[in-house]
């Protein structure tokens, strides 16, 4: 993909949140955010995935300005936090139900291609389990397919691994690697420093609003160039 951002605000009540971004990463497979909490990470992937309006500003994703529609919506696929599943519906019918209402198959094909993404992420014996009778890491990789039942070009995934114990961290980073290896793009909001130097072809600093830098994973591991962000990276991989 292509992406720029170009003079980017947002602002909640008085706070702006998205502090006049401006930022062209040519063209990548695979952009990690990072940064400290509240810095904006999860507000600028709302706005690339056409979630959020700017205030003013613009996206460009392989030279096209996003909007606020369906249609770029349903090109993209995006993974929450915390999931986003519809609670009451099972696995199968959360998979269904955009397939057949975004994406206008008809109700066969559509009930065919979601048994068959959830058989992918060994979650065909939980086909009729709602949410609340998941696991976490099995709730997650059902987000995971129905985001990229549909094939998108372009992933956006906000912390997928935010709530997921240790091994099944590892799970949903395999399927994510996966993904990668079938030219699938990433804008990728992360807290796991290790993942993303090794997946990224570049990784955004974003603090206050702003990114402060961005850089290859090497450049900005081993030589950023800002304080702020060398600071960061000192305190979240002490441990
Ligand atoms: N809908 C909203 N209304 C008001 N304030 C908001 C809203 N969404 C986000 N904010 C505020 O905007 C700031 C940035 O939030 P955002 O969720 O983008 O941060 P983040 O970098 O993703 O943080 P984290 O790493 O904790 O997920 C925060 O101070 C947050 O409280
Ligand atoms: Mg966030």
């Amino acid at each position: 993909m292509r992406l720029a951002l170009s003079g980017l605000t947002k602002s909640f009540g008085a706070h702006r949140v998205i502090d006049g971004i401006t930022a062209d990463f040519g063209e990548l497979r695979t952009l990690a955010l990072i940064g400290p909490s509240g810095g904006g990470k999860s507000t600028l992937l709302r706005i690339i995935a056409g979630l959020e309006t700017a205030d003013a500003g613009h996206v460009l994703l392989d030279g096209e300005r996003v909007e606020c529609t369906r249609e770029h919506r349903s090109r993209l696929g995006v993974v929450f936090q915390a999931f986003n599943l519809f609670p009451h519906l099972n696995a199968l019918d959360n998979l269904l139900l955009p397939l057949v209402r975004v994406h206008g198959l008809a109700e066969a094909e559509a009930r065919a291609l979601a048994l068959a993404t959830l058989d992918r992420f060994r979650l065909a014996d939980h086909a009729h389990k709602r949410p609340a009778e998941l696991s976490g890491g099995q709730k997650q990789r059902v987000a995971i397919a129905r985001a990229i039942a549909i094939k998108p070009r372009v992933l956006l995934f906000d912390e997928p691994t935010s709530a997921l114990d240790p091994e099944m961290t590892a799970e949903v980073l395999d399927v994510i690697e996966e993904l990668k290896s079938e030219a699938r793009d990433f804008v990728l909001v992360t807290h796991e420093m290790g993942f993303a130097r090794h997946v990224a072809d570049r990784i955004a600093f974003l603090a206050e609003g702003r990114i402060v830098e961005h850089g290859s994973p090497e450049q900005i591991f081993t030589a950023a160039a800002s304080a702020q962000c060398r600071d960061f990276l000192a305190r979240v991989l002490r441990h």
